[in-house]
């Protein structure tokens, strides 16, 4: 049930949830995401963002996104307090390795979300981070009163309306020199996560850097046909050049479970068989899409012209 609605920022309201039934909710760790049934077909993934210790309620923070498919603007036009949403229980992409000796976190706009949870357990637990979060102005930034709390003070480090260049600058400085033991965690908008990809590769080694997307930009590429065959139940589909493997197989009434359609959140996930694949997801890593052994179907397409699923 909605408890609280705030605004914490332009475009930017928080929503805080409890138990319709009373009780505790279930525990989740900093990084974790609840999808929420957000209308008939509509499910969308929101990062906690509350104090991951705080079992009697659960915080998300949602940004009214112009180009919304429905999902933010559902959330910041219709959803009042004290009315009920279904949600999931949390899951986790994006773990915190609380063993870190130091820890940065960089947050581009709303990806704030899951790192000011990464950064509350960090200040808790009195390890070494560092918060930097890029936005548009200072009524664009949400959670302002929370960084500010004194704990923060020289930890969280604030970046208003910068252009790509200075961006770019500021990433450059502070990703130069990698500290074995120190991990990197991104959150924001694509443009921002490739930049910073590209120039921590540089010195950052892959396994010490994690991100997560918070919608999809599914990776473009030419399309072409090809055949889908499923093991299990037998079936055999055409996937036109138009559209996913996901929109074929539930047209022909096979059951896919799925949850944001851009990509990211790897609900869809499935093993491939036979054939190759042509990842289009940001979700699998990339020895998963190497190994070719599962695919998102929600994204992804076929490079073979037979795909043979586990399903
Ligand atoms: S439904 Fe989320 S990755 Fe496919």
């Amino acid at each position: 049930m909605v408890e609280a609605i705030t605004q914490e920022a332009e475009d930017i309201k928080s929503f805080v949830l409890a138990s319709a039934s009373g009780g505790e909710l279930p525990r989740y760790s900093p990084g974790a995401h609840i999808d929420i049934n957000v209308g008939p077909g509509v499910v969308r993934q929101y990062s906690l963002c509350g104090s991951p210790g705080d079992r009697s309620r659960y915080m998300i923070g949602v940004k009214r996104e112009p180009q919304s498919r429905g999902g933010s603007e559902h959330m910041h036009a219709r959803i009042r307090i004290g009315d009920r949403l279904e949600i999931s229980v949390p899951k986790n992409n994006f773990e915190l390795d609380e063993t870190a000796k130091h820890s940065i976190l960089l947050a581009g706009g709303i990806g704030i979300t899951p790192l000011i949870a990464m950064a509350d357990r960090l200040l808790l637990s009195g390890k070494s981070f560092a918060l930097h979060y890029f936005s548009r102005s200072p009524q664009h930034t949400a959670f302002s009163e929370r960084l500010s709390q004194p704990g923060f003070a020289g930890k969280v480090h604030m970046h208003y309306a910068l252009d790509v260049d200075a961006v770019r600058a500021e990433l450059e400085n502070l990703l130069q020199i990698y500290g074995v033991d120190s991990h990197l965690y991104l959150c924001g908008p694509k443009p921002f996560m490739d930049m910073i990809e590209t120039v921590a590769a540089r010195s950052w080694p892959s396994e010490a850097v994690h991100l997560e997307y918070f919608s999809g930009a599914a990776l473009e590429g030419p399309t072409s046909s090809f055949e889908v065959r499923l093991a299990r139940t037998g079936g055999s589909y055409l996937v036109p050049d138009d559209r996913s493997i996901m929109e074929v197989l539930q047209e022909n009434g096979v059951d896919v479970d799925y949850s944001c359609e851009q990509g990211v959140c790897g609900t869809c996930v499935t093993d491939v068989l036979e054939g190759e694949p042509d990842h289009r997801d940001l979700f699998l890593k990339p020895a998963e899409r190497a190994a070719n052994t599962k695919m998102c179907l929600c994204v992804s397409r076929a490079k073979s012209l037979v795909l043979v699923l586990d399903m």
